[in-house]
């Protein structure tokens, strides 16, 4: 049977908002909304004031909310209202992939003790379920990848300077004016926000708890007009991918800019749109697309987990219980392209082969095979002056 659901949101800015709307818009959901906490009395709002409030107690106290939604946008916050909830035997839908990645470990642990739950499926990915598949369709394949673009501002961003010609501050500054972007922007265009994502996916996808700090990011903030010339003569686009591949008993992930070509299912995901490749030895090479970020692709991810709850829907972890061997490395072979003006901030030695160089007075280039272990602390990586991007079968040998 299912259940008609009182809802509390915490936070009602660009998703707070836009699952509003997707809630007003769908007739067949059983929930509605009691009260939405917000941190600032003096903003103008499009409902009532009798929806609002100031006081976390007034929802996680209120015994008549069953479901809280937490749509806040600072992690740690976000934490505190989410624990308290499930304490309190509500259950929570967020969309805060910071939060979950962060704290996978104690939200497991939190569900368990307190049986109840919580769902995230708009923290991946907007509008693409893929966390419900990993879990539920992917059940018993035998997964390889799970890699694509997970950061709808940084792809919106890359479409703009390819296709448009337009400076990547003034594409930045458009996606942050159409809500894709973090409210610190630089956890978009650095990757980390495509890694929380990626961690939160490792978990559904292969079972491993991971802490974010141990993945690997490097971001799009280094990537010059010298690149994307070079990108274009070559017929690439260029892409932010986190990538996750399982090797044996090894999972090797990260994000790192690829170049990606005409054959790649990536090359067609354009603007706030993200794409997820995911491998199976089965079910072999599937794709998904969808909006990745915004009020109503979320809002609508939102919603779904709503409505999973109103017929007891629980993630069940079950990859957590299938593997006990796997473990995060470091250990592959990888093709980069290394772009840099100074060859004293580079060292040739870190490559286990060089294929091509290019040298010309103000940039010069290296395309070679280096071990992701010595990449990760390679001295040049955090220099602005010099930029790296995965070739576009730069992990060949991997699959
Ligand atoms: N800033 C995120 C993005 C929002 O651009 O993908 C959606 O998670």
């Amino acid at each position: 049977m299912s259940k008609n659901l009182k809802l509390g949101i915490f936070g009602f800015g660009v998703v707070g908002q836009g699952l509003y709307h997707v809630l007003e818009e769908t007739k067949g959901i059983k929930a509605e909304v009691l009260k939405i906490c917000v941190k600032h009395p003096n903003k103008k709002r499009p409902l009532p004031e009798r929806y609002f409030t100031f006081q976390k107690e007034d929802i996680l106290e209120n015994p008549e909310v069953d479901v809280v939604l937490e749509l806040i946008d600072d992690p740690e916050a976000a934490f505190q209202i989410v624990s308290t909830a499930l304490k309190k035997g509500k259950a929570v839908v967020t969309a805060n992939k910071k939060m979950v990645a962060d704290h996978m470990t104690e939200l497991y642990d939190l569900q368990k003790k307190y049986n109840v739950p919580i769902l995230y499926e708009g923290a991946c990915c907007a509008s693409i379920p893929i966390i419900r598949n990993l879990e539920e369709y992917y059940d018993n394949d035998l997964l390889s990848a799970v890699e694509g673009i997970f950061n709808g501002s940084t792809n919106y961003i890359l479409t703009k300077v390819f296709a448009e010609q337009k400076s990547f501050g003034e594409a930045l500054t458009e996606a942050q004016e159409l809500g894709y972007a973090e409210t610190d922007p630089t956890l978009d265009v650095g990757g980390f926000d495509a890694k929380y994502k990626l961690c939160i996916i490792l978990n559904h996808a292969f079972g491993l708890f991971v802490n974010p700090d141990d993945v690997f990011n490097y971001g799009i903030q280094n990537i010059s007009e010298f690149d994307i010339k070079i990108a274009r003569e070559k017929g690439y686009k260029i892409k932010l991918v986190a990538k996750s591949r399982k090797i044996g008993n090894r999972v090797v992930a990260m994000v790192i800019p690829k170049f990606v070509n005409e054959k790649s299912e990536l090359f067609k995901v354009e603007n706030e749109y993200n794409g997820v490749i995911v491998e199976g030895a089965f079910s072999e090479h599937q794709f998904f697309i969808g909006k990745g970020a915004g009020g109503y692709p979320t809002g609508s991810a939102v919603l779904s987990d709503i409505s999973a709850l109103t017929y007891n829907y629980k993630y069940e972890y079950k990859k957590t219980k299938q593997v006990s061997n796997l473990e995060l490395s470091s250990d592959i072979e990888l093709t980069i392209y290394l772009r840099f003006d100074d060859p004293s901030l580079i060292d040739k030695d870190d490559f286990i082969k060089i294929l091509e160089e290019y040298k010309a007075l103000e940039n010069q280039y290296i395309i070679g095979k280096i071990n992701f272990s010595k990449l990760v602390s390679a001295k040049w990586l955090s220099s602005p002056k010099v930029n790296m991007i995965l070739m576009h079968n730069g992990d060949e040998n991997h699959r």
